[in-house]
């Protein structure tokens, strides 16, 4: 780690990867944690003091006094959502208004963008993408258009824009003949939300950033989906709608190139992907659903089902390059414990094609697996990887090769000690 740079932490696969216990093992290191892209369709999953939060939009450095937590520009922010996740972290205790700061350039997702989020789902059909419905489509889209409420809105002629933006969404709505909602009761939440968040320190957060940075200070970026749910580099159209890449990093946070220091690319030791869209890798059998147990691989947010598959070394390759990950960490290898055979993904295959780079499309490609042999040992009370078996520091290895990028780090378990440094 170098003084005065940005380190990012990414999901470098579908999200889900288990970013959050990495953060929390992270952020004693790091003077400023920031949030640069994504809202509350993330589910970061931390266990602190024995106590389990789930962190949507707030940043995981928020339990540890004296480090600055930032929402950046790239973000958006449903004040509702915001004021219930801040009010169950306040109620156990943390104070956040010291410790949280919330671009002004962030964008707000209204109670009518989760309805359109709904509405534009419904008209997709069998195309659906399967949001989390938290409104992040239609307010990125509004961003793009410049048609979209901002942080900083707040103190300035709000209700006027607000009613303005709104009364456009219901035209839409209506337009599209979708009227089976009442937002009644949401609204009212959201305006006590956008009262709740009027005392936090809405702030140029870009500046405040070039200036820490100046000071020497260490940012952690804390991503939020997956780099193949990028608007630009995933599986489009089923992505999500915000730039979660190392790019998204400076845009969504507003600092340069130059300032980036580490990549920690994140992903698990298996694959899972929440929502529609191809997925070569995903198995259909019983091993996949042996996966979904073991890993208990149940979505954060909307509790679906997570589809489950073996490593997929095509996407990782695409992701390293995509964010320049300049070190590996594999969550959740415990998981795979008691399996006879581990299987990766190191091709895809279609209509007599075989591709080791990720096709603009990855509909109908199928993988090509090698085998290698399971541990078949019990790795969670593991602490140095000296204890590790022979076929998993093999499996380490061959990862490591294939994508020329050292794994640094193999989590073991949920908890913050079941953390191997390599
Ligand atoms: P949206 O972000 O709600 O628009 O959803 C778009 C796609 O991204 C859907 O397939 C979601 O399941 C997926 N998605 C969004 N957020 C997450 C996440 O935090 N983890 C995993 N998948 C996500």
């Amino acid at each position: 780690m170098q003084k005065g740079k940005v380190d990012a932490l990414l999901g470098i696969v579908f999200g889900d990867e288990g970013k959050g216990k990495v953060v929390d093992v992270f952020t004693p290191k790091y003077d400023v944690v920031a949030r640069f892209a994504g809202g509350p369709n993330a589910g970061h999953t931390i266990i602190f003091e024995g106590k389990k939060f789930v962190l949507r939009s707030i940043p995981s450095g928020i339990f540890d006094e004296g480090k600055l937590n930032i929402i950046g520009n790239g973000c958006v922010v449903a004040p509702d959502l915001f004021m219930l996740e801040a009010r169950e972290l306040e109620t156990a205790g943390y104070d956040l208004r010291s410790r949280l700061h919330i671009s002004r350039r962030a964008h707000l997702i209204l109670p009518t963008h989760r309805v359109l989020d709904r509405a534009y789902e419904a008209a997709k059909g069998k195309n659906k993408v399967g949001t989390t419905g938290k409104g992040i489509g239609p307010t990125y889209s509004e961003k793009a258009a410049r048609t979209s409420l901002r942080v900083g809105d707040i103190g300035n002629n709000f209700l006027e824009k607000y009613n303005a933006l709104k009364a456009r969404h219901l035209q839409i709505l209506s337009d599209m003949h979708f009227t089976d909602f009442d937002i009644t009761d949401d609204e009212k939440r959201w305006m006590e939300g956008v009262e709740y968040m009027r005392s936090y320190q809405l702030t140029d957060t870009e500046n405040e950033l070039h200036q820490l940075l100046a000071e020497g200070k260490n940012i952690l970026a804390e991503g939020a989906q997956g780099t193949l749910l990028d608007i630009d580099h995933g599986t489009y159209p089923f992505v999500s709608s915000s730039s979660t890449c190392t790019g998204g990093v400076c845009t969504g946070l507003g600092v340069s190139p130059k300032d980036i220091g580490e990549v920690f690319g994140i992903f698990k030791a298996y694959s899972t992907r929440v929502g529609a869209g191809p997925f070569p890798v995903e198995l259909f059998d019983e091993t996949g659903d042996r996966i979904r147990e073991i890993g208990h691989e149940y979505g954060a947010v909307t509790g679906r089902n997570r589809r489950c598959g073996w490593l997929d070394l095509v996407a990782l390759r695409y992701a390293i390059n995509i964010n320049g990950v300049t070190q590996l960490i594999m969550m959740k290898g415990d998981v795979l414990d008691t399996f006879d055979t581990i299987r990766v993904c190191v091709a895809y295959e279609k209509d007599g094609v075989r591709t080791t780079s990720m096709p603009y499309d990855t509909e109908g490609w199928t993988a090509v697996y090698e085998d290698l042999p399971g541990w078949k040992t019990d790795l969670t009370a593991m602490t140095d990887k000296s204890q590790f078996p022979a076929a998993l520091a093999d499996y380490i290895r061959y990862i490591e090769r294939a994508m020329g990028v050292p794994v640094t780090i193999v989590s073991v378990g949920p908890d913050r000690a079941q953390t191997v440094m390599m």
